[in-house]
């Protein structure tokens, strides 16, 4: 939600913190800050707006020791004095990603003490709390520690102090923060790409950890306040991974990377002859022979590709699966199933409502889980039994894209291997459908090569303020998940509907002015779809077709065909999510809308 960095080192950090925030820029970005320690006091200098802004106000700023942060705003309205860092009494400063819920009553107790509130934001109260503590005579570390204790909710935080030039102290629980080790010098960041330009050594924090992070040494201390050493890894993402290139939007460039990001999702499987539960981790076998049911939990996206995978692992597996928004089932009364198998599915693997609901479901007694994950060390696989991680590489356009069809592969895996544990899916099924994955990278980027088409597309959306998808059975979810992409990032207000529904009500709306959207792919019901399209065309309905080879929709006044160059089977999907992808990006493109950072949002809902 919020992305931080900090920096001690004999050189100038700023350009190192202005950097990482623009790195980070995808956790947030209605406003940023950083603050320095400059001859025994505090230089804060705050901007509302993105990070260039702030670059621009930081010309002669410069300090050997900072944090910095780029917010999305949740207690108090974006706003240069909601900003991070704040301060306490010119001494205390502090960066914050997280929330805070005892907020209300430390503001209370600590005005009573004399603290004087400049914002309206939650972190506030950790800059003064922290202050109060290193008053009474508290090193900053232990001020810090003490501060925690105090604290209910979700935190990362940088603190540094006006007169402790040499030492930052880092701590998290609940929200994401590394340790990155340089030569004579250290680091802090939500995410190892703000570091990769400084090092590639990183320390991932655990749970409750505490950081004293100093120019030539650091010391990390457990949830408990033990000394412990955690391991220095060596990050394997590239710098390139995180540039642009060629591309004009990270959108863009994520939709193109999506063959290579399934081709490393599905190297393992693709390199060996046949399925084993295995690639869900060690225990995958015995837990999965005591399964009876799944229950697939996340948000959004991922939501998304939940609904996908409820077809295939009822269709494929005979597996009973229920698929629910995270959000919600938290604050439901379910039945509890102690054979069914909790799958957590979310690019970031901090998702405040998806890690809720695991740890809802859990204390309801489920102890069989699995995450499906795009970020290794991220809490959600943390807090899962099994695991299977997308390896789509960083996601950083907000819009979901590679994380999406990553997610399809990993889940189209489970289901196979149920399918063959449960002795529905003969050696010869299995090799078919192992020969169509290994062909799905392959697949994938020749549907890429529509994008020119899609882009001359997308000027008829550009005037338009509403639009309607239609999919059927596995293909409903890819409607959704094209409407979802629309206005996300084009502001269309846009709608999925099953096809066979539309005459139940939604139908009402179509008119000249309401484009329809649909995909029809050539499967069982794509004869039942081709008369749920006429009763479209029947009412002067615009249709835009995604059809796949042989379905023989003609291309008609008011009909437009985007013939597909394949149909993928039980994979198809996948394959027609990416020119709905594409036309979301050509769309928002036409508008003229901030692409990668859409309004209001931010990449991953750290918050409730
Ligand atoms: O990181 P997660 O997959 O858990 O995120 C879930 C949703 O917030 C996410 O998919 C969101 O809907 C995307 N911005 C959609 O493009």
């Amino acid at each position: 939600m919020c992305g931080i960095v900090g920096a001690v080192a004999q050189r100038n950090v700023v350009p190192i913190l202005l950097e990482g925030l623009q790195r980070l820029e995808y956790r947030g970005y209605d406003s940023a800050g950083l603050v320095v320690v400059r001859d025994g006091k505090l230089e804060r200098v705050r901007s509302i707006g993105r990070v260039a802004d702030l670059t621009e106000k930081c010309a002669n700023t410069q300090g050997h020791i900072g944090i910095a942060h780029t917010r999305w705003a949740t207690h108090g309205v974006p706003s240069e004095r909601n900003a991070h860092p704040h301060i306490s009494k010119n001494h205390i400063a502090v960066v914050h990603n997280g929330i805070i819920e005892n907020y209300e009553a430390l503001r209370t107790r600590l005005t009573a003490e004399g603290y004087e509130f400049t914002s309206d934001t939650d972190t506030e109260v950790i800059a003064h709390l922290i202050h109060s503590h290193y008053a009474r005579g508290n090193s900053l570390l232990a001020a810090t520690q003490a501060s925690l204790a105090e604290l209910v909710g979700a935190y990362a935080i940088g603190v540094i102090a006006a007169d402790n030039p040499d030492q930052l102290i880092c701590a998290r629980r609940g929200s994401p923060l590394l340790l990155g080790v340089g030569i004579e010098e250290h680091f802090i960041a939500s995410d190892v790409s703000a570091l990769l330009p400084v090092t590639r050594k990183v320390v991932y924090l655990e749970e409750g950890d505490v950081v004293e992070v100093g120019r030539h040494s650091y010391q990390i201390f457990d949830a408990t306040g033990k000394r412990v050493d955690r391991a220095v890894q060596i990050s394997e993402l590239s710098n390139e991974s995180v540039q642009l290139g060629q591309y004009r939007h990270y959108m863009q460039k994520e939709i193109h990377e999506q063959p290579q990001a399934l081709a490393d999702t599905l190297e393992s499987v693709c390199n060996s002859q046949s399925l084993v539960p295995g690639i869900f981790g060690a225990e995958a076998a015995a837990t999965f022979a005591d399964i009876d049911s799944i229950l697939i939990l996340a948000c959004g996206t991922s939501y998304h590709a939940g609904l996908v995978a409820r077809f295939w692992l009822e269709e494929i597996a005979g597996i009973p699966c229920n698929v629910e928004i995270a959000s919600e089932y938290r604050y439901r009364t379910s039945v509890p199933n102690s054979k069914a198998l909790v799958v957590v599915i979310s690019q970031s693997g901090e998702t405040a409502d998806t890690l809720a609901a695991l740890n809802h479901a859990k204390a309801l007694g489920h102890s069989h889980t699995l995450a499906i994950c795009n970020a290794p060390e991220s809490a959600l696989v943390r807090l899962c039994k099994l695991r299977m991680l997308t390896r789509a590489g960083p996601e950083i356009g907000v819009a979901s894209t590679k994380a999406f069809t990553t997610q399809l592969a990993a889940l189209f895996l489970l289901t196979l291997v149920f399918a063959k544990q449960r002795g529905r899916l003969t050696a010869q099924q299995e090799q078919h459908h192992l020969h169509e994955l290994r062909h799905l990278p392959g697949a994938v980027q020749k549907v890429l090569e529509l994008e020119p088409h899609i882009a001359k597309l997308a000027k008829q959306f550009a005037g338009k303020h509403h639009a309607l998808f239609l999919g059927r059975g596995l293909h409903y979810p890819i409607a959704l998940e094209g409407a979802l992409k629309l206005k996300e990032i084009s502001y269309i207000h846009a709608e999925a509907y099953p096809a066979g529904e539309l005459k139940h009500g939604p139908l009402a709306l179509v008119d000249k002015d309401m484009p329809v959207i649909s995909v029809a792919p050539n499967d069982a019901l794509l004869e039942k779809l081709k008369s749920n399209l006429q009763e479209v065309r029947a009412r002067g309905g615009e249709l835009y077709v995604f059809a796949d080879a042989n379905t023989h929709i003609r291309a008609a006044d008011g009909i437009h065909i985007m013939q597909m160059p394949e149909h993928a089977g039980y994979l198809s999907p996948i394959l027609h999510t990416i020119p709905l992808q594409l036309l979301a990006y050509y769309v928002a493109l036409q508008k003229g809308t901030d692409v990668d950072k859409p309004r209001n949002l931010a990449k991953s809902v750290t918050v409730e």
